[in-house]
């Protein structure tokens, strides 16, 4: 962005913007997102990265292994928050999120297809689950993928900016509408 947003309408579209340049460019800052969840009567937290950007249905999509414990958090309390932070545009970004797991269908193939081939493949290709202990630090990969599609859909989009002077601005997109509040 080389000037900042001014309406709230304006927030909004330069968000997304920066999600899908996000998505494909390897460098920027929210191509990793942290991931909140719910585990019990505790909160989870982990990095996992962003795949994809879609604007249009307000998603944004990630790739995991279905056995891992995120995948068995999100099945059980799909709501969940995603934070992002960028140095360069001094903007944070929380979004609660309803949380969609695919572990079939077509785009779950078509994506896999792609994946198989990469080194990539071996995250979703190890016989023991994430978290499982192990004997040494590498297992043999299978065969089998574990591969998962996660789609974030979010419902509430906490912007920030933080500027120098302390005039720091905050905005809330919601269900509800767009509007300013306390940073
Ligand atoms: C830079 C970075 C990127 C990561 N990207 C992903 C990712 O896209 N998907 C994923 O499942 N785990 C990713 N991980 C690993 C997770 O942070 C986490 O350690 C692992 O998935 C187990 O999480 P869980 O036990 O909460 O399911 C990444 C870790 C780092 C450090």
């Amino acid at each position: 962005m080389s000037t900042s947003p001014r309406t709230l309408q304006e927030i909004d579209a330069a968000c997304w913007a920066e999600l899908e340049r996000a998505a494909t460019e390897p460098g920027h800052a929210w191509r990793l997102m942290a991931l909140a969840t719910v585990d019990g009567d505790a909160a989870d937290l982990r990095h996992v990265v962003l795949r994809e950007s879609r604007p249009a249905e307000r998603s944004l999509i990630f790739y995991t292994d279905a056995r891992s414990p995120k995948v068995a958090q999100l099945a059980a309390h799909p709501l969940g928050t995603l934070l992002l932070w960028s140095r360069a545009l001094r903007w944070q970004l929380r979004l609660r999120c309803r949380f969609y797991i695919a572990v079939d269908g077509a785009e779950v193939a078509a994506r896999w297809q792609q994946l198989k081939a990469t080194p990539a493949a071996l995250d979703y290709l190890s016989p023991l689950a994430p978290g499982q202990a192990l004997q040494a630090p590498l297992p043999e990969p299978t065969h089998e993928g574990h591969f998962a599609l996660v789609t974030a859909r979010v419902e509430r989009l906490d912007w920030l900016e933080l500027h120098d002077d302390g005039l720091h601005r905050r905005a809330l997109i919601d269900a509800e509408g767009a509007r300013w509040v306390a940073p």
